[in-house]
């Protein structure tokens, strides 16, 4: 079918009661169609999972220190040998041209001014290699693997000639979640967004027997497998990242494969529902992997000390999904800076009342756990 949705007016200045990322998701219905809306808020099944990436940080308490000197106190960090302003990063999130004419391009510029690190997905609206051009900041691209090698080989080549410095490989969702919050809004994809990215991963189902299962031998069989990171490895000096980690033996499996770091992520609650929420995840995943290997956390950070208490658990850098859409939906790059400066003044709020003037200094030990 042929369709699309209009593209809402944006705004050009920021209201001043827009002061948090849950003020820009409140806002955000009013700058979309509905069904676009719902693809982008919605999680799998009957949403537990989306629903407990929130409430597991509110479940979590933290101790406040007094009289700690902030004079040379930063944010600054480096992941993988890259220089990072703030343990922020933008998550891979697919299809912006929904919400914005310039898409991912004003995603990438407002990273730019903010100094963050971006994630571009492989189903971007816009090419990779414009998206690129529009930031000085580090830049990794996430690959989906292609049916096929040379497909896959070709995205990664176009990465790395742009300019893109990490692969990171989502693998969560060989097979979508059950999506029936988008199936009940009616939302479909429209035939522009596709992808511009070349992707043979809509291709039409192969021919089953009667027997076979259009899961099982259909859509599975596509998977990529372990050999497949193997022989990505073989392929490219750019360091692997595996996104979509939620069990700890996956994780001593991803770094036996020799990849250089994990998202722990459960695809902010749109795959399997059930899965627990990363945060509660990440200390087992951070114990199975050991204190000095690369480890980000995504599902659910909307708040500065959503950030703080991640890095407390065990994470060296965290990705926000969801607010970037919302944001770049309300007032294009202008609206995904605001909220990238409204989450690092977040949590430089949260460090300086904790008493931790560096990330270094944030550690288990500033979480209460009770008496
Ligand atoms: C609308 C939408 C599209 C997404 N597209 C991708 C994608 O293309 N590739 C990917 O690895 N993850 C994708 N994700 C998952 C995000 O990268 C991230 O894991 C998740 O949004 C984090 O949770 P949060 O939205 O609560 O911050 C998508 C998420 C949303 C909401």
């Amino acid at each position: 079918m042929t369709m699309s949705y209009p593209i809402h007016r944006k705004i050009n200045t920021i209201p001043s009661d827009l002061v948090s990322l849950d003020d820009y998701e409140r806002l955000a219905i009013d700058f979309m169609p509905s069904p676009v809306y719902e693809y982008i808020r919605s999680g799998g099944g009957d949403e537990t999972t989306l629903k407990q990436n929130r409430s597991a940080f509110s479940k979590i308490s933290l101790y406040g220190r007094i009289l700690v000197d902030f004079e040379q106190a930063t944010t600054k960090t480096e992941l993988l040998g890259q220089k990072f302003r703030h343990p922020v990063l933008l998550a891979p999130v697919a299809h912006q041209g929904l919400v914005h004419c310039e898409g991912e391009i004003a995603t990438s510029e407002a990273a730019h001014a903010m100094e963050t690190g971006l994630i571009t997905s492989t189903l971007a609206s816009k090419e990779l290699e414009h998206i690129a051009e529009k930031t000085d900041s580090p830049k990794w691209f996430q690959l989906y693997f292609q049916s096929n090698r040379a497909e896959t080989l070709a995205l990664v080549r176009r990465a790395e000639t742009a300019g893109y410095s990490a692969l990171i490989v989502t693998l969560d969702v060989p097979i979508n979640g059950l999506r029936n919050h988008i199936q009940r809004s009616g939302f479909q994809l429209p035939a522009n967004l596709q992808s511009i990215q070349p992707s043979s991963r809509n291709l039409p189902p192969k021919e089953l027997t009667p027997e076979q299962s259009i899961i099982f031998q259909g859509i599975m069989s596509e998977a990529p497998g372990w050999q497949d990171i193997h022989w990505l490895q073989e392929q490219t000096q750019l360091p692997l990242v595996i996104k979509g980690i939620t069990h700890p033996q996956d994780a001593r499996m991803a770094i036996d494969a020799g990849v250089k770091g994990i998202v722990v992520s459960n695809h902010g609650g749109r795959g399997l529902d059930s899965l627990p929420a990363t945060i509660e995840l990440l200390p087992i995943i951070r114990k199975a992997v050991g204190d000095d290997f690369t480890l980000l956390l995504d599902g659910g950070i909307r708040r500065g000390t959503d950030v703080f208490k991640a890095l407390a658990l065990g994470a060296d850098a965290v990705l926000v999904g969801r607010p970037q859409v919302y944001a770049l939906a309300i007032a294009g790059a202008l609206g995904v800076a605001h909220m990238l400066k409204v989450l690092r003044h977040e949590l430089e709020v949260t460090m300086a009342l904790c008493g931790c003037p560096t990330l270094a200094d944030i550690n288990s030990d500033c979480l209460f756990s009770g008496v």
